[in-house]
């Protein structure tokens, strides 16, 4: 069977699962899993993208011990993987009763405007600089509402690159969107203003698009571990671990990708776009031309522990999945947080507590006792055990050293065998007590 099926997205759901039934061989239980309603109802996601048959469910947790800033927060975390929200939780009660510090840059973000085929780059610079009022008037027309706001564009920049394919003028609008993201209103500024931009520079354009690297819109947070809870051997562990990551770009990219285990986690439960915040991320992580990890530890004079973290958190607290996505705004209520600036603080504490968990737990027992755990429960759902046997089945596997759908399917075996041998005797019992009776 081919995959392309004309007219797929105009065919009601129930049609587009058919299609799927018998291109895949699906069985009757698949459909019936494709067509079970979540928090996310199938009439909210199929006006979210396109050609929907389902909603996709992940866990849904709640990291707790969370003080920023002398507040405390409840955070909600969406990811499929084992101990990350543990992690997070357990990292900040190791820093109470101090918790974290937290700040914020305003919610500036880049829209770039890629213009070619310029005689005279030189001149094309200076011509965009002395419009830049009426640039800005144009951009900001597209936007009255985020003007009311006091956000709107902020500046305009040019940059000269040099490329195969000759000079190009990178024009850069600096927007201040508010509690947006601010993808929708940079992108719908960029290409308002390009037709003049083409005009006075006398350019082609090509690109007119947000820029991820959000480095004017930074998180930071930071946090003091003290020596007497942690102990000297695993502070300087941590310190080791990074700087192995400083130093080796493949461990770097493990380190990092852990501070994003907890910040897309958060990302997702709001609603906002991770992979926005990723690409910003590793781009930040780079941009002194070697890949640098984005959380920093040092001792202080005490001998305790301070790790910081910076990066770019574009996130936003109106507009796409965080209005429409329903648990988005159970997850905003929950955080009880006030503005973009305040969840990209929140989310900064979070990357740093799950870097720090991570290089804690392997400094002092290696990740996997702990992943383990969880990671077994998991194996013993695969390996058939129901609400009754999957603690056991999950305790005896991390007992034996060994968490394997094998082992699990094993181990399932012995605990029925048991089981069964047990009915069996007290089925023996009772029917000796009443042969006695009887007898009697
Ligand atoms: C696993 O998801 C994350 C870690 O690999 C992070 C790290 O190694 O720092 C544990």
């Amino acid at each position: 069977m081919k995959s392309d099926i004309h007219g797929f997205s105009k065919l009601h759901r129930n049609e587009k699962i058919k299609i799927i039934k018998a291109f895949a061989k699906l069985e009757k239980k698949d459909v019936k899993t494709l067509k079970k309603e979540s928090a996310l109802e199938f009439k909210t996601a199929e006006k979210m993208i396109e050609n929907v048959v389902s909603s996709y469910q992940f866990p849904y947790g709640i990291a707790t011990n969370f003080r920023i800033n002398r507040k405390d927060y409840l955070i909600p975390m969406v990811l499929e993987e084992p101990s990350v929200v543990a992690a997070a939780s357990h990292a900040a009660k190791l820093c109470r009763p101090g918790g974290f510090t937290a700040s914020s840059d305003e919610p500036i973000m880049i829209g770039q405007i890629q213009l070619t085929e310029i005689k005279n780059i030189s001149a094309a610079k200076r011509a965009v600089l002395r419009n830049k009022a009426e640039i800005k008037k144009m951009a900001n027309n597209r936007d009255s509402v985020l003007c009311k706001l006091g956000g709107g564009i902020k500046d305009v920049e040019a940059r000269e690159i040099d490329t195969k394919k000759g000079k190009m003028l990178i024009v850069h609008i600096i927007v201040d969107v508010r509690d947006a993201m601010g993808a929708n209103c940079i992108n719908t500024m960029s290409e308002a203003i390009t037709p003049f931009l083409e005009e006075k520079t006398g350019g082609k354009a090509v690109l007119r698009i947000i820029s991820n690297l959000a480095d004017r819109r930074l998180a930071r947070a930071s946090c003091t571990w003290k020596k007497s809870i942690l102990g000297d051997d695993v502070i300087d562990g941590i310190i080791s671990a990074y700087e192995f990551a400083k130093n080796d770009v493949y461990r770097c990219a493990t380190n990092n990708k852990g501070i994003m285990n907890g910040i897309d986690a958060v990302a997702i439960a709001t609603g906002n776009d991770f992979r926005a915040l990723e690409a910003g991320a590793h781009a930040y992580a780079a941009k002194s031309g070697k890949y640098q990890p984005l959380v920093r530890y040092e001792k202080n004079k005490n001998g305790d522990l301070i790790g910081s973290i910076e990066l770019p958190i574009a996130v936003g607290l109106v507009g796409g999945a965080t209005r429409t996505h329903p648990l988005a705004q159970i997850s905003l209520k929950i955080l009880g947080v006030k503005t973009a600036q305040e969840l990209a603080q929140i989310m900064a504490c979070v990357g740093l507590a799950n870097n720090f968990a991570a290089l804690r737990a392997m400094v002092k027992e290696g990740i996997q006792k702990g992943h383990m755990k969880l990671h077994a429960k998991n194996i013993a759902i695969i390996a058939g055990a129901d609400k009754n046997y999957i603690d056991k089945v999950e305790e005896r596997m991390v007992k034996d050293g060994n968490v394997s759908v094998g082992n699990a399917v094993k181990i399932l075996k012995e605990l029925k065998w048991i089981e069964r041998k047990k009915k069996i005797k007290r089925f023996e019992k009772r029917f000796k007590r009443k042969v006695k009776r009887k007898k009697k």
